[in-house]
């Protein structure tokens, strides 16, 4: 069978691959994103499945998109400091449909997209039907983008169909834009024109104070990209993006040809969880429990690594980035964690656009799967790996901090 150019360079996903040898039995897993399943409202859930089945059709017919969906959204935006009308919200199947249509909206042959040095993989691939031409600007694991280096390419001529950014959790980097980095920016887009896509997968998981949302700052200048997967259930397949009244239509026309609507099911079993009223408290209880796992990640990184290792604080979302000192290629590491210590974690290298000049010593760690009570025998599981790594390689172990984290081996 002759395949598409598209499919047929296609790398197998390194991500795909992980998820299954991650979740073998005995693995603590910090590969993959997910939230924790034990967190998920089942109870509420079965509740709103019941009351939605009980009123024919009971979400099981097509639909339109739902428009009391779309005002129980903008409530939830609400928490999160940004304001919208009902019309002006796009439902989608996840982020990830969003991003995609995104795509096809805004791009076309020669189209160029600015990006992070190291950015979210899924947005890459989102866009890889059109092939655009990815500008990396380079970025901080502890600040976020660099805007001096943004100034300087929009000034020598850089003009993206859009900048896509995730202010807030950023996945992977963990870190968050401050407020004054913010302001610059919509100084920057507003300079040079710039549409800025904004996504919040995260942004409802905060655990400290965070500044506003880039929308709510310049809603004629940003996108903004929501989802119900980190803060309800993946599986519902619920996103949305907040866009100007005038873009509803071409996105519907480019959704039809893809699943001609987000399941009329998904779309009323989340109408029906929010209409409850139960979303803050549940919120509530994200938060608080995911504190905890950040913050144990992060006394667990403390007590095994070196000073040779750094990590981000995130403040919010998901995500913790470690690195390592530079001979490590946290690829082969992987190999060794998962055989010798059955632990796991993504490493940073999928996340990078131009490989050039960045370590191959980088750690994604996603602490939102991990339960409470393995977080810390985990990162110690990691730390042992990248100890027995190096001393296989016959160097000084440098990595963790040998008195205070005494090797299986
Ligand atoms: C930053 C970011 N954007 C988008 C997505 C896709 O989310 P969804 O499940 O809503 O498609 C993810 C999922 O991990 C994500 O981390």
């Amino acid at each position: 069978m002759h395949l598409s150019a598209l499919a047929a360079g296609m790398r197998p996903s390194l991500l795909r691959h992980l998820l299954a040898r991650a979740s073998a039995p005995g693995v603590i897993s910090f590969a993959v994103g997910v939230p924790d399943g034990e967190l998920f409202p089942r109870e509420d859930l079965a509740a709103a499945t019941a009351a939605v089945l009980a009123s024919p059709p009971g979400g099981l017919q097509y639909g339109v998109p739902l428009p009391a969906l779309k005002e129980r959204l903008v409530e939830l935006m609400s928490l999160r400091g940004l304001s919208c009308r009902p019309e002006q919200i796009f439902l989608c199947s996840g982020a990830q449909q969003g991003l995609k249509l995104l795509g096809e909206l805004l791009l076309g042959p020669g189209s160029h997209v600015m990006v992070e040095e190291v950015a979210y993989d899924g947005m890459r691939i989102a866009v890889s039907a059109e092939n655009p031409r990815l500008l990396s600007v380079p970025t901080d694991p502890w600040e976020g983008i660099d805007l001096d280096a943004l100034e300087e390419r929009l000034a020598a001529g850089a003009r993206p169909a859009f900048l896509y950014l995730i202010p807030e959790g950023h996945n992977p980097l963990g870190c968050s834009l401050g407020l004054a980095e913010r302001r610059r920016l919509i100084e920057l887009a507003d300079r040079f024109d710039l549409l800025i896509v904004e996504d919040d997968a995260c942004g409802l998981l905060h655990y400290e104070p965070v500044a506003p949302t880039l929308y709510s700052m310049a809603p004629e200048r940003v996108i903004y990209v929501g989802t119900l997967s980190k803060i309800l259930a993946p599986a519902l397949r619920v996103g949305w993006l907040v866009v100007p009244e005038a873009l509803i239509a071409p996105l519907s026309m480019l959704k039809q040809a893809m699943d001609f609507d987000t399941s009329t099911f998904a779309q009323h079993l989340a109408c029906a969880f929010l209409a409850s009223g139960r979303m803050g408290d549940h919120l509530a209880r994200l938060r608080d429990e995911y504190r905890l796992r950040r913050d144990l990640v992060l006394a667990a990184l403390e007590t095994n690594f070196g000073p040779n290792a750094r990590w981000s604080r995130p403040r919010s979302g998901l995500y913790v980035w470690l690195e390592l000192p530079g001979e490590i290629d946290s690829e082969p590491l992987l190999e060794t964690a998962l055989e010798v210590e059955k632990v796991a974690f993504c490493p940073g290298s999928i996340y990078v656009v131009d490989e050039v000049d960045r370590p191959r010593s980088t750690l994604r760690l996603s602490f939102g799967g991990v339960p409470a009570d393995l977080v810390e025998e985990g990162v110690a599981r990691i730390a042992r790996a990248a100890r027995r790594f190096e001393e296989e390689r016959g160097k000084e172990a440098v990595v963790c901090i040998p008195s205070r984290n005494p090797s299986k081996s």
